[in-house]
């Protein structure tokens, strides 16, 4: 039996405050610099709040449909992932955005403060996707595990510490989503809770639409609804990341389309995990109006 080649665990570095990872998500002048079109939309998220079912979303909101190129094209060259470096024959994220005609697509997970000042200037339509605190924490824990380019988690009981006190990739959840409520009616901003998308597709597919600036007819939308679908993003290599060879991500490990669902958390926090969590939950959002739903 032979040995995959093994991946090197990477290290947390700081940039101006949130810590970030290198080998494939460089945070650098590139991205600073970076020259967006207003015509760009932005898809921005903490790790694991739904990115990839919104870039589905939007992709076929925006093309009226599920098109041959959305059917045929790899989610991560649709969208491209702006803070991704070049890796394993893979041009950067700024690379493909650069080549990429418009009216594009741009994926990223920066928190405000990091975000290309340009999308500001010209005043790019930006979708925010949050998802709550406890189910990111269990679906970015398995990230962790199967993706081979994330720093090493450690145990279970390590990862809560470390994603409690934001001492992970792209920092902590609480300053990311409070960073994007707070400036959400300063720009075009839409806020859209993963919960809510699992609750009603339709209605939040619609308001994305309404959002683009689209009309959508009742087939298109059932179109686009079956498309989104969790066991058909999951079996479409287009979405599903299996074109990621396993040395990279081993989705033998955890499959990252892992599950889907509101409330996984409990199958994993203990009640004394939880009671710490809620603790410091009450004390982080204490002074935002932000509410998010752990249980449907
Ligand atoms: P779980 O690990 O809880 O299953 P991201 O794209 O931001 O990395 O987020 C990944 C999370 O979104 C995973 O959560 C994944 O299963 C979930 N997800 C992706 N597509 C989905 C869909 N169509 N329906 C429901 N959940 C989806």
């Amino acid at each position: 039996s032979e040995c995959p080649p093994q991946m090197e665990r990477q290290v947390l570095y700081d940039v101006e405050g949130v810590p970030m990872i290198s080998v494939f998500f460089e945070y650098n002048e590139r991205i600073r610099n970076f020259k967006a079109k207003p015509d760009d939309v932005l898809i921005a998220t903490y790790p694991k709040a739904g990115t990839t079912w919104m870039i589905e979303i939007v992709d076929c909101i925006r093309k009226e449909g599920v098109t041959a190129e959305i059917k045929n094209q790899l989610s991560m060259t649709r969208s491209p992932f702006i803070e991704m470096g070049a890796a394993n024959m893979m041009p950067s994220g700024v690379d493909l955005l650069e080549n990429m005609p418009s009216p594009r697509l741009v994926k990223t997970h920066l928190p405000v403060n990091l975000v290309p000042k340009s999308f500001w200037d010209n005043d790019c339509k930006i979708i925010y996707v949050a998802r709550n605190a406890k189910d990111v924490l269990v679906s970015y824990y398995f990230f962790h595990k199967m993706n081979l380019g994330m720093p090493d988690p450690g145990s279970w009981e390590e990862y809560f510490e470390s994603y409690l006190s934001g001492n992970v990739a792209w920092g902590s959840w609480f300053d990311h989503v409070i960073g994007w409520w707070d400036i959400r009616e300063r720009h075009q901003i839409l806020y859209v809770f993963f919960e809510d998308i699992v609750q009603d597709p339709v209605r939040e597919v619609e308001r994305v639409a309404r959002f683009l600036g689209k009309t959508l007819e009742g087939t298109t939308i059932n179109e686009i609804l079956d498309h989104i679908a969790f066991s058909n993003m999951k079996d479409n290599p287009m979405t599903n990341y299996s074109i990621v060879p396993s040395h990279l991500m081993n989705q033998e490990i955890s499959p990252f389309m892992r599950k889907g669902k509101v409330g996984d958390w409990k199958n994993h926090f203990t009640v004394a995990q939880n009671e710490r969590f809620e603790e410091e939950y009450r004390r982080r959002m204490a002074k935002t109006s932000l509410r998010l739903t752990d249980e449907l």
